[in-house]
């Protein structure tokens, strides 16, 4: 069969697929510890964990044994001992060891699949795609992590839901009715829109309330009528396949997109407040700045939980909606999101233009059925 050319906007964003030729989140740093951790992209359960040098290794969750979950055994001298018969599997995937092996037996020659993975900023960045362009890309990086400047919270988002909806959500501002009294800007209105490459910048200017150089200014959040306005611009960056914004000099958020399946999406939520307005506090020692930055850690999780209950119930809505009636198209005001779905396209693109002819027809029957 002759494949017959996709012209990238027929396709149903809905159904695309991710470029796996990037680094994904598939999980927060101290959620590896020394046992494994059995996590999932885009259809592929993949075993984390850590070796005794503390760096982290990551396999196809699956023993070449019987194919039973290499996540439900323990690590035994840097290797995945399954639960099942006891073999381990080295870091390479490779079986080192069959504990009932009879003398004239060799080991199986059996070898799952190895994953770039690389520990950053706190997250755990996993490379789905051809691992010989691992290092050709560079993971979004969050520097506002470790830096002493910048106080961090996060939260997990799991949703039912492609991960188009998410990302859209997101780069969509004029959502912020759904927050009303959870947020500190008002009345945005999108300025400017990019297109570069494997991103969309889209600029926002809103009206913030809060300063964060007068604390008072938090009781705003809770009391409405109080609030005095000043503009800021509001910026929102989708950097295929993670998300970041900035609110003014004092705000930054960033979603790092873990897409587990067409109906299933899994991201972390990452805030972070910027002391840089203190000159003051700059100049205290480190240690001390050290513990402050630990010690305020993860102050705003509860807000940005808030917010994430309500976004879930609205993008989960979305791909209920979707799957009754996939025919029914939404009416679309914000031109933002036709960019997001054009970069959405592009990259489900590139993978699909870089198969082979036999994968082509397996794509186009994924997209036709
Ligand atoms: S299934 Fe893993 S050792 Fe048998
Ligand atoms: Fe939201």
């Amino acid at each position: 069969m002759t494949a017959s050319p996709l012209i990238s906007s027929q396709l149903d964003v809905r159904q695309l697929g991710i470029n796996p030729n990037h680094w994904y989140v598939v999980a927060q740093a101290d959620e590896v510890k020394d046992q494994p951790v059995g996590v999932a992209l885009w259809k592929q359960a993949i075993v984390l964990y850590r070796d005794s040098q503390g760096h982290i290794r990551a396999l196809e969750d699956s023993c070449p044994h019987r194919f039973v979950k290499l996540s439900r055994g323990k690590v035994v001298e840097d290797e995945l001992e399954c639960a099942y018969h006891g073999w381990r599997i080295n870091a390479a995937g490779e079986c080192a060891a069959v504990p009932y092996l009879a003398e004239n037996q060799k080991l199986p020659t059996c070898k799952i699949r190895r994953y770039p993975v690389k520990e950053q900023d706190g997250f755990i960045w996993l490379f789905p795609g051809n691992s010989n362009l691992a290092e050709t890309v560079a993971p979004m990086g969050l520097p506002e992590w470790n830096h002493l400047n910048y106080i961090g919270s996060f939260t997990v988002i799991d949703a039912e839901a492609h991960f188009s909806y998410l990302i859209e959500n997101l780069m969509d501002m004029y959502h912020g009715h759904l927050h009303q009294d959870w947020q500190a800007w008002a009345d945005p209105v999108l300025q400017e829109l990019e297109e570069t490459g494997d991103r969309v910048d889209a600029h926002y200017m809103a009206q913030n309330y809060y300063r964060i150089d007068k604390i008072w200014s938090v009781s705003q959040l809770f009391f409405p009528h109080l609030r005095r306005l000043h503009p800021d611009p509001l910026d929102v960056s989708y950097v295929y396949p993670h998300w970041k914004s900035r609110l003014g000099d004092d705000f930054k958020i960033y979603c790092l997109f873990c897409p587990v399946s067409p109906t299933h999406t899994r991201a972390y939520l990452v805030h972070f407040t910027s002391l840089e307005a203190f000159p003051r506090l700059h100049k205290l020692p480190t240690a001390f700045r050290r513990f402050l930055k630990n010690r305020l850690f993860n102050t705003a999780r509860g807000l940005l939980q808030g917010l994430v209950v309500q976004d879930v119930a609205m993008i989960e809505d979305e791909q209920q909606a979707y799957l009754k009636n996939p025919e029914r198209r939404p009416h679309e005001l914000n031109r933002a999101l036709v960019s997001v779905q054009r970069l959405i396209r592009n990259q489900a693109m590139i993978q699909v233009t870089s198969r082979s002819q036999s994968d082509w027809d397996e794509a186009l029957t994924e997209f036709s059925s």
